[in-house]
């Protein structure tokens, strides 16, 4: 059975290994002093974003109100509740690829693919986000996609990445 959440489908089936993972962490961790923030960590970790249907089960199994747990969720910016895309594309605005024209780039980005950075394409393909220096000035502007950096990224780059990842 499928779950959807705006235009992401939640596949309880295909993910039923995960579910069973963050059921024993919250097993082991129930009983701690403040359960919740750890259990949200683990459960982006696996999920890499927080499906709603492990929010209510965080509730369920942790006792504690899903207005809360999603309370605490929404407080931190380390957390999102929309999947990454299979291509995930983290810009660096810190200030040596800013200078060099960053915020383009993630202008040109979101022009294209019609999204805003923090988002995913509907189609689950892209998703562009903005992150803090990435320890590379030097080879400013950075963007990193899908973990690996590519360096002196110029605005002509956008369309070839997503030529090369559709
Ligand atoms: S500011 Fe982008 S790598 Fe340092």
């Amino acid at each position: 059975m499928k779950t959807i959440r705006g235009n992401f489908a939640f596949d309880k089936e295909a993910n039923k290994e995960k579910i069973e993972e963050i059921k024993n962490f919250i097993e082991k961790n129930k009983d701690r002093k403040g359960p919740l923030m750890p259990v949200l960590q683990e459960a982006q970790n696996i999920f890499g974003y927080l499906p709603d249907e492990i929010m209510t089960l965080i509730s369920n199994r942790l006792n504690i109100p899903l207005a809360e747990v999603y309370g605490v969720a929404t407080f931190y910016s380390q957390f999102t509740f929309i999947p990454k895309g299979k291509t995930d594309i983290h810009i660096c605005l810190g200030t040596a690829c800013y200078v060099k024209g960053a915020a383009d780039i993630l202008n040109e980005f979101e022009t294209r693919l019609g999204i805003k950075k923090g988002e995913t394409t509907p189609d689950g393909k892209f998703s562009i986000s903005e992150t803090r220096c990435l320890g590379n000035c030097g080879a400013a502007p950075v963007v990193e996609i899908n973990g690996e950096q590519v360096e002196h990224f110029t605005k002509k780059d956008v369309l070839k990445v997503l030529e090369n990842n559709k």
